[in-house]
């Protein structure tokens, strides 16, 4: 009797907590909240961009003191990240975006959210152009608004040095559509090249991937590629699994340039013994329909056929970018992005902000930088805010002749939001998985630079990246993935 009492009340307790829980996570996570309507006497804060910067300083803005626009070709935020995942199915799309208006919606005022493209900033007269640019697109043509503030924060787009054939015959791998054409083209290669009588030096062709760029983006799409050679393409495609190759090129002489010497050798052993060719010192000069042309460590030239090419040679700035740096090159000498000062204002433009991979400063373009700039932003208007609430309580204090006490405390708490701290970049480590359920992990930790490779730091970066995921439901989905491909493969 009294065991089933016992099991009686704690099945009870159980209950209610799991229906609280259930209740308030979809309270939060599923019904957004009231908000206050759009107020014409605030200013107006554009927001270009839906990427690392602009998303983290969404989330921790306070929008009361401001009429917030988001202008962003993409109406979600890509957890970049676990990007190279998605390339071979370990992850699903859905599970690393989280809706842009899902963020806007939870905020105090009503923020407005266009899906379109930014086409020109106009730091003079302070208006940003922008024009749907969608498949889709209606009959609204382009529009022009004014800004008081403008945050910009637009990223860079793919760097292909110029170089003839690589925008034709090259995957990408910087946007999630990116991630479903290396897909969609990797199977469809493994496929024709199970075709019946293929011939054999095609088959040889088509099953070889090659992969341009030996930085983390080329690295990690290598390690996720022979993950997905290893625990899958065995068992579905015996027949030609034996044929794939991967192939990295670098032009330098060895990958990952940013990376600790022990780590880099790490990654290079790792790659050799998962027989993944990396060609260091061999530049691509030339891209073909179904060939490299390259330019190896003795300057000689030679073609190497593929099936498969993901380009991964870095980031350039965008038209845009360019446009708003010739409109004020006096000041924007910097070929690389936009110059910024210490409080991250674009040098020659008053109001405006840039933050992330579209600026040039002394950090890397990472998502850890965008996402501090993002956050320190929002700290900035926040006492932007507050500073315009102070002075209207100000005035109205001196207009109704309120005790001097009063006034002089309100002036005190004006100067405190006026005072504001420069931006400081504190870097948390480099983390980069190369495949074969290892990771490399560059951490600044006891005063010096920890290096640490394989497995355990697998696990540091599998938890690393779930805690910096931006929502319970991204973290939900990532980890139903990864459990989804133990039990049923890709
Ligand atoms: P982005 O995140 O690129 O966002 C730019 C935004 O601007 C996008 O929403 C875009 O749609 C929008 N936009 C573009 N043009 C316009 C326009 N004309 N008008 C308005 N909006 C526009 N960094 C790390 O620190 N750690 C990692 O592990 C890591 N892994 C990565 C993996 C991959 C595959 C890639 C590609 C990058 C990775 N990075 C990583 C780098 C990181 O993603 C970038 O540094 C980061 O995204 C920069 O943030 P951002 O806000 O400046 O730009
Ligand atoms: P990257 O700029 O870091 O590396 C590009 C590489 O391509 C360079 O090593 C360069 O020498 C090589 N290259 C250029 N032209 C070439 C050519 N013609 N032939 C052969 N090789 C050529 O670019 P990536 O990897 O796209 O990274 C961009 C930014 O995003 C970096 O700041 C990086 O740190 C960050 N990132 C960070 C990740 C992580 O921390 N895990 C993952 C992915 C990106």
């Amino acid at each position: 009797g009294k065991f089933a009492k016992t099991f009686g009340r704690v099945t009870l307790v159980v209950l209610l907590t799991a229906t609280g829980a259930f209740l308030y996570v979809t309270q939060t996570q599923n019904s957004p909240p009231e908000q206050l309507p759009v107020d014409t006497k605030k200013p107006t804060l554009v927001v270009l961009g839906s990427g690392w910067g602009a998303t983290s300083f969404l989330k921790s803005l306070d929008t009361e003191e401001f009429n917030v626009v988001v202008i962003s070709p993409r109406n979600y935020f890509l957890f970049t990240p676990l990007l190279p995942s998605v390339t071979v199915g370990t992850l699903e799309p859905r599970s690393i975006i989280q809706p842009t208006r899902y963020i806007t919606r939870h905020k105090k005022r009503k923020v407005d959210v266009y899906e379109a493209e930014a086409q020109e900033v106009d730091p003079i007269k302070k208006t940003v152009t922008f024009q749907d640019l969608s498949d889709v697109r209606g009959a609204a043509g382009s529009v022009t608004i004014p800004y008081d503030y403008l945050v910009y924060a637009v990223g860079c787009e793919n760097q292909t040095f110029g170089i003839k054939g690589v925008n034709e015959h090259a995957c990408f791998l910087k946007e999630l559509s990116d991630a479903d054409k290396i897909r969609t083209k990797l199977l469809d290669c493994i496929e024709t090249a199970s075709f019946r009588d293929q011939p054999q030096d095609e088959v040889d062709r088509l099953m070889h991937m090659v992969v341009v760029g030996g930085g983390p983006t080329g690295v990690e799409y290598a390690g996720e590629l022979h993950d997905f050679l290893i625990d899958d393409l065995k068992k579905w495609y015996p027949e030609v699994a034996d044929r794939l190759r991967i192939t990295l090129i670098e032009a330098l002489p060895n990958v990952l340039p940013a990376f600790s010497k022990q780590l880099i050798q790490y990654t290079e052993s790792t790659f050799a013994e998962n027989k993944i060719d990396v060609l260091t010192r061999t530049m691509v000069k030339d891209v073909k329909e179904a060939a490299v042309v390259v330019q190896d460590a003795n300057k000689q030239i030679r073609e190497i056929p593929y099936g498969l090419l993901v380009w991964a040679t870095g980031n350039t700035s965008r038209q845009i970018t360019r446009d708003l740096m010739s409109k004020l090159s006096s000041v924007q000498t910097q070929r690389r992005g936009l110059l910024v000062d210490d409080y991250l204002n674009l040098l020659g433009a008053e109001g405006v902000y840039a933050v992330g991979d579209c600026t040039a400063t002394s950090y890397a373009p990472t998502a850890q930088v965008a996402s501090q700039q993002g956050i320190y932003l929002a700290g900035i208007f926040q006492k932007l805010g507050q500073k315009a609430k102070f002075e209207r309580q100000l005035s109205e204090l001196r207009a109704t002749a309120a005790a001097p006490e009063e006034i002089e405390a309100t002036v005190k708490k004006l100067n405190r939001a006026a005072k504001l701290t420069p931006f400081h970049y504190s870097h948390q480590g480099s983390l980069a998985y190369i495949g074969s359920e290892k990771a490399i992990a560059d951490l600044p930790l006891f005063n010096g630079n920890v290096a640490s490779g394989g497995g355990a730091a697998m696990l540091f970066w599998r938890s690393a990246y779930v805690s910096t995921l931006y929502s319970v439901r991204n973290r939900t989905l990532v980890l139903a993935d990864w459990l989804k491909v133990k039990i049923f493969g890709r």
